[in-house]
């Protein structure tokens, strides 16, 4: 299974100078949970702000002098990364940013998306053009946690969208 993995805040917002615009452990714990175990395809910029990114992730970026983490593989193309992690025989996850979302959904089965419903200050962007609003909502979950920065109680909405129709990768099965 291909999918994509991330939270949006209700103004549309994904990311604040190169990491979350909130802090919200329990919602980092989920993604953690998640993606236990898959191989990731991460954007450059989100790797470089992780502090852990586990062997088999597919790093994106046009630069030939990336420093990797052990394990992590990079590669000049969206598509390139998906085929590559698709091989691993493993659950991929494409786990952002902006831009790989935006480059990536066509070929996901799945959207596990978080709405954190409030409006938080951002400069990331979770991309408008993603039709979500025409795939299948197969989970649909709330909880109500405590949100660090600014002390206030935050509903987090655990979805997960489905794709009716994504689009093969050559040589891969959906
Ligand atoms: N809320 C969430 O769930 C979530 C999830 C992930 C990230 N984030 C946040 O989102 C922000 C980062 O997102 P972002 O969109 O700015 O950056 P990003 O998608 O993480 O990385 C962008 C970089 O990826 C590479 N890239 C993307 N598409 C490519 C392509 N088609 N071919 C070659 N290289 C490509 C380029 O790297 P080069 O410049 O090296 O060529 C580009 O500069 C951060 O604040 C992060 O914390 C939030």
């Amino acid at each position: 299974m291909i999918a994509a993995i991330g939270a949006v805040s209700e103004n549309g917002m994904i990311g604040l100078d190169g990491w979350l615009p909130w802090d919200i452990p329990e919602e980092l714990a989920y993604f953690e949970a998640t993606v236990a175990g898959a191989a990731l395809v991460i954007g450059r910029l989100t790797y470089e702000s992780m502090v852990f990114v586990p062997p088999e992730s597919v790093i994106v970026t046009s630069r030939t002098d990336l420093f990797l983490k052990p394990g992590c593989l990079a590669v000049d193309s969206v598509k390139k990364a998906l085929l590559i992690a698709s091989a691993t025989g493993k659950d991929v996850f494409v786990i952002g940013g902006a831009t790989l979302y935006a480059a990536a959904w066509p070929y996901c089965q799945r959207f596990y998306l978080t709405r954190i419903e409030r409006s938080f200050h951002g400069d990331s962007r979770f991309p408008d053009d993603i039709p979500l609003a025409q795939w299948a909502i197969i989970s649909d979950e709330k909880k109500t946690y405590l949100e660090r920065k600014t002390g206030q109680s935050v509903v987090c909405r655990f979805m997960q969208y489905q794709q009716p129709r994504p689009r093969a990768l050559p040589g891969i099965d959906c």
